[in-house]
């Protein structure tokens, strides 16, 4: 298991995904490229596409032509305008959906449907009101047949690992969002997946359980090494957080640049540095957002 380097002076150096002739901007982003890194990569995808039948015989193609390579380790955030296909692209990830051409590789290895090697958190979280919050845990744990005496053991280690120890024997709905969040992040992390997929985990949390969150979940990657892709629609934690940042593009959802995050760890959603990167990003995030606007606008017009 590899532990990630995450406060040790110029870890951003030999973490980087792709180090070419770029150099980076001042405000700590290096534009990068992914699919072309020789690297090992734990996650690959090789030109994911994917079509929806919308209503009637119309269809709308979600996903276009995405290759993305994913280092083991590494923490890779996706941010888009609403409807580019991000969750789309995590259920593809997570084998809840057959890409309509292209491949999911993990560690080179070819993926037809569900694994417990990719684990998503949902938004919504999925936890069971009727369960306890050990038995939350334990749950992924026994779908994957793993002993009752490993996995007591497990659900203890990782409840630790998210500080809700003493709250194992309560229900969901004895808890705050925040600790919910927890418990769906223990329970992922208790089948010990190779890559962690996170759709907007913490979106609908207040300020400060976010910024705690956001801690917890860098200590606990550190202490993992779990490799990670997050989706979020809020560029700054995307920069407080990742690597690198790739930003789609409006539908179809493409990749329309990445950036490696060139900024020394721990870091803050105030730090001045995460602020400026932010706002770089923004700048050409607000083009699709408008983009998507304007496709709403066209459609209200054409319904009139
Ligand atoms: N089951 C489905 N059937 C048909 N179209 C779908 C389906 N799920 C998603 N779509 C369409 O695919 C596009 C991408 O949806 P997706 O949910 O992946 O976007 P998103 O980037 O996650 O958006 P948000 O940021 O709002 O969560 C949208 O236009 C959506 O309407
Ligand atoms: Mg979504």
């Amino acid at each position: 298991m590899t532990t990630n380097p995450i406060s040790q002076p110029g870890f951003s150096e030999h973490r980087s995904p792709v180090r070419g002739s770029v150099t980076p901007h001042k405000s700590g982003l290096v534009p990068v490229r992914s699919n072309g890194n020789n690297g090992t990569a734990k996650l690959t995808l090789k030109n994911l596409s994917l079509t929806y039948k919308a209503n009637g015989s119309s269809r709308l193609l979600a996903l276009d032509g995405i290759d993305l390579k994913v280092k083991p380790g590494e923490f890779l955030c996706i941010v888009g305008p609403s409807g580019c296909g991000k969750s789309t692209l995590l259920h593809v990830i997570a084998g809840l959906q057959q890409p309509t051409a292209g491949h999911v590789l993990v560690d080179d290895n070819l993926m037809d449907g569900p694994g417990t090697d990719r684990i998503l958190i949902f938004q919504e979280l999925g936890l069971f009101p009727w369960l306890t919050v050990s038995e939350n845990v334990e749950f992924g744990m026994k779908m994957k047949g793993i002993a009752r005496a490993e996995r007591q053991e497990k659900v203890q280690y990782y409840l630790r690992l998210v500080h809700l120890a003493q709250f194992k024997d309560s229900y969901i709905h004895q808890l705050s969002g925040g600790m919910r969040q927890r418990v769906a992040l223990a329970r992922a992390l208790a089948t010990e997946p190779d890559v962690l997929l996170m759709d907007e985990p913490f979106a609908a949390l207040d300020a400060q359980t976010r910024d705690l969150l956001h801690d917890e979940l860098e200590r606990i990657w550190a202490e993992t090494g779990r490799t990670i892709v997050f989706v979020t629609h809020n560029v700054r934690e995307a920069v407080r957080l990742g690597d690198r940042v790739a930003l789609f593009t409006f539908r179809p959802g493409r990749i329309k640049r990445e950036y490696k995050v060139d900024l020394p760890r721990p870091r803050h959603l105030e730090d001045v540095t995460v602020a400026k990167s932010a706002r770089e990003i923004l700048d050409d995030l607000r083009e699709e957002i408008n983009k998507s606007l304007e496709a709403e606008y066209a459609g209200e017009v054409l319904k009139r």
